[in-house]
């Protein structure tokens, strides 16, 4: 199969400090990408087959009825996706770009192998080249033939932009488009929606989104040597209008004290854990937010339910 993987030994995170730094912060939060175990990733994937969270068969189907029209509009091109998600978005678009190389950058190489051993099979002539690093950071590809000569397509599907602080979308847009070097991005992002239908997605009936939040706990307990009684916390997910986002938050049950790498967190009784945001963009917020990066929107698909819209984004200058 004709798969490349590129280490470029991006350092572990510091777990305890980042944790240290985001239990001190009121209200508390944590990183969100440190909700992503392996048992964090399975039931992620799991969130994405629950009825309420339509986001990702939405965007998928949108990808499948629309990549002729986005290829027409990217243009030919090396794809670089940010971060290696489900396999079924990319699929489309590089059959209707014929791209002869797929580049993919994730943290994990063991997601990149699996995924672009997948996806090699129903591409044998794309040349698939995994690059394991931190995908919100590297500002350049690394040197190698196969990167070279060629324009490049990026690709960040899935509303994870969503998932960071506006202050961090800004910087990953501002690294995206210094790597892309001149070419488009396509962005998947998901909109405001009717508030019931958003706390729904986020939590949903059979309770997976819940058990995703409380996993965090199960990690950082075997992580750190922790002592987190996911029990105690009740689980809420609930639309803040001022800032266009879902907020996912773990609620103490009653007055405890967590134990975590050795320091020890009191938690009132009805105290919020936040576990992870979820921004929602609306047109004009998505052009207001890509232009601080230096970035216009030249056209946007959406979804029939106004749900998911894919932006291509130009250089804005
Ligand atoms: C990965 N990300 C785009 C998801 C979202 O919709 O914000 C994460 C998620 N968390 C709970 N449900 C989904």
């Amino acid at each position: 199969m004709n798969i490349t993987l590129l280490n470029l030994h991006p350092p572990p995170a510091d777990l305890a400090r980042l944790v240290d730094e985001g239990l001190r912060r009121s209200p508390r939060q944590l990183p969100a990408w440190m909700l992503y175990d392996a048992e964090g990733s399975r039931l992620f994937a799991e969130i994405c087959r629950q009825p309420e969270y339509t986001l990702t068969q939405r965007e998928i189907t949108l990808l499948e009825d629309h990549a002729p029209a986005i290829a027409a509009a990217t243009g030919p091109g090396l794809v670089v996706e940010f971060g290696i998600g489900n396999a079924r978005k990319v699929d489309p678009l590089l059959t209707a770009l014929g791209s002869s190389v797929f580049a993919a950058l994730d943290i994990s190489l063991s997601a990149l192998e699996e995924a672009l051993s997948g996806l090699a099979a129903r591409h044998p002539k794309t040349a698939m080249v995994g690059i394991c690093c931190d995908h919100t950071r590297l500002q350049q590809l690394p040197p190698h033939p196969a990167l070279e000569k060629q324009r490049r397509i990026g690709f960040f599907p899935g509303s994870s932009l969503g998932n960071f602080t506006p202050e961090d979308a800004v910087h990953f847009l501002r690294n995206a488009r210094q790597l892309l070097a001149g070419g488009p991005l396509l962005l998947g992002l998901d909109q405001p929606r009717e508030p019931a239908l958003m706390e729904a997605a986020y939590d949903d009936a059979a309770g997976v989104s819940a058990s995703f939040a409380r996993n965090l706990l199960q990690r950082l307990n075997r992580d750190l040597q922790g002592d987190a009684d996911p029990a105690q916390f009740r689980y809420q997910a609930s639309w803040q209008p001022q800032q266009q986002r879902i907020e996912m938050a773990l609620i103490s049950r009653r007055d405890q004290t967590v134990h975590l790498a050795g320091n020890a967190w009191f938690f009132r009784n009805g105290e919020a854990w936040i576990t992870e945001h979820s921004v929602k963009y609306s047109p004009m917020a998505a052009a207001a937010l890509v232009a601080r990066a230096g970035w216009r929107i030249e056209r946007r698909w959406e979804d029939l339910h106004q749900q998911i819209a894919l932006h291509l984004l130009l250089p804005a200058d």
